[in-house]
């Protein structure tokens, strides 16, 4: 979408045109493309479907908000869930920040929770049709400038605002998350943390070498999911990881890094959640779990009895076999396992192959857990402990 195309999108000009879209019932099909042509020009029709379509994906992101917002594909799928840019809001503004500026702030997902935090906010877009959406999503609620980060962030940034960027990855191709790859740089982000208060978000695969000295990281899961890296300067204790769960924002430190004891698989077994994983937290999981892990760098924690604890999902083991194809295959006939979930960890298998080659056929439902332990590889299996139960 070029900037005119978005100024005439965001304008009133376009409402009646957004409201066909939107009442169609499948937008990307060729009934809408040609329904709502008869009214508009081929390219306005084109990007008003295109909003009912992304409006109707961004519910997932932006809850009922969505309606009203307005995206590009690139930006909607970059833009930061509600619930995490909320709360990385709410943690600059109580660390005593009252302006910020957003370096990068695609259509504005981050910005708008700053002002909704009661930040003031700037937020500066290069791409000019991504600028124009964001200052439409953002309204009164705070001032984009159209430019290039690198050249206006000193003059944005010298009365002492904090700073936010969510750096883009330049290419989309590779799986790999490269720091080499961002824009705006690595290296510039970072470095505008010096002597502000600030947060970089970065992919939660972030390698732990590229995390500046002094710098507090959290590792953010969304409802279970793994989200974001996040490096903050600030009141927090420097060279800090920490794993936050959202949306309920419990955090747990990984302190001073240590190991899990090892020891034997016992009566119930933690699944870590995977921001207590990165955040190398497991060690201190261990701890107040009383918990050990079946075999050094596994992280799976083993413990005797059960204790409720948000930072993982506790299993009850019910079986401890052998980790043998033809005997797990056995096994599952025997018990007429049809749902199997088999879950992995330290254990070179494809969980969807191993399935396969288990050849589940029955009306029980079943979950593996396959681990390494110091007495051999192991299948485990187990049983939820729903929250309560313990
Ligand atoms: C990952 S997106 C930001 C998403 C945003 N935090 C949100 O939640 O909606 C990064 C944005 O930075 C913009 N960008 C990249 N390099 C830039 C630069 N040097 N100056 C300004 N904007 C830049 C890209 O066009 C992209 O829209």
């Amino acid at each position: 979408m070029d900037a005119d195309l978005a100024r005439w999108l965001v304008s009133t000009d376009a409402l009646d045109a957004l409201a066909e879209a939107a009442a169609q019932s499948d937008p990307g099909s060729m009934a809408a493309a040609t329904a709502v042509r008869r009214n508009w020009t081929p390219g306005q029709a084109a990007a008003v479907l295109t909003q009912a379509e992304l409006r109707r994906r961004a519910v997932t992101k932006f809850g009922e908000a969505a309606g009203r917002l307005f995206f590009t594909r690139d930006a909607l799928e970059q833009a930061t869930r509600a619930d995490v840019a909320r709360w990385r809001a709410e943690r600059l503004r109580d660390a005593g920040a009252t302006d910020v500026v957003d370096l990068g702030c695609g259509i504005g997902a981050d910005a708008l929770a700053f002002a909704a935090a009661g930040l003031d906010v700037v937020a500066v877009e290069f791409d000019p049709a991504t600028a124009v959406l964001a200052a439409a999503n953002l309204g009164d609620a705070g001032r984009v400038v159209c430019g290039d980060a690198v050249e206006v962030a000193g003059d944005l940034l010298a009365d002492g605002a904090a700073v936010f960027a969510d750096p883009a990855r330049r290419t989309a191709s590779g799986r790999t998350w490269r720091v080499a790859d961002l824009t705006p740089s690595w290296d510039f982000v970072t470095g505008l943390l010096a002597g502000r208060i600030g947060c970089i978000k970065a992919a939660p695969g972030l390698p732990s070498n590229v995390i500046p000295d002094g710098i507090a990281t959290t590792w953010v899961s969304h409802r279970g999911d793994l989200v974001e890296a996040s490096l903050w300067s600030g009141p927090w204790a420097p060279g800090s990881r920490t794993a936050v769960l959202l949306p309920s924002g419990q955090e747990l430190d990984a302190g001073e890094r240590r190991d899990p004891p090892v020891g034997a698989v016992g009566r119930y077994l933690y699944e870590p959640d995977p921001g207590v994983i990165r955040a190398g937290a497991v060690g201190r999981l261990a701890e107040i779990l009383a918990a050990r892990s079946p075999q050094a760098g596994i992280a799976y924690l083993c413990a005797d009895s059960v204790h409720t604890t948000p930072f993982a999902t506790a299993f009850e083991v019910l079986q401890e076999l052998p980790y043998d194809e033809r005997g797990l295959r056995r096994w599952v006939q025997e018990q007429g396992v049809g749902i199997l979930e088999i879950k992995v960890r330290g254990i070179d298998v494809d969980p969807a192959v191993l399935r396969k080659k288990l050849k589940p056929a029955g009306k029980a439902s079943a979950t593996l857990v396959l681990t390494p332990t110091n007495d051999g590889a192991r299948a485990l299996v187990v049983r939820r402990v729903e929250a309560g139960a313990a």
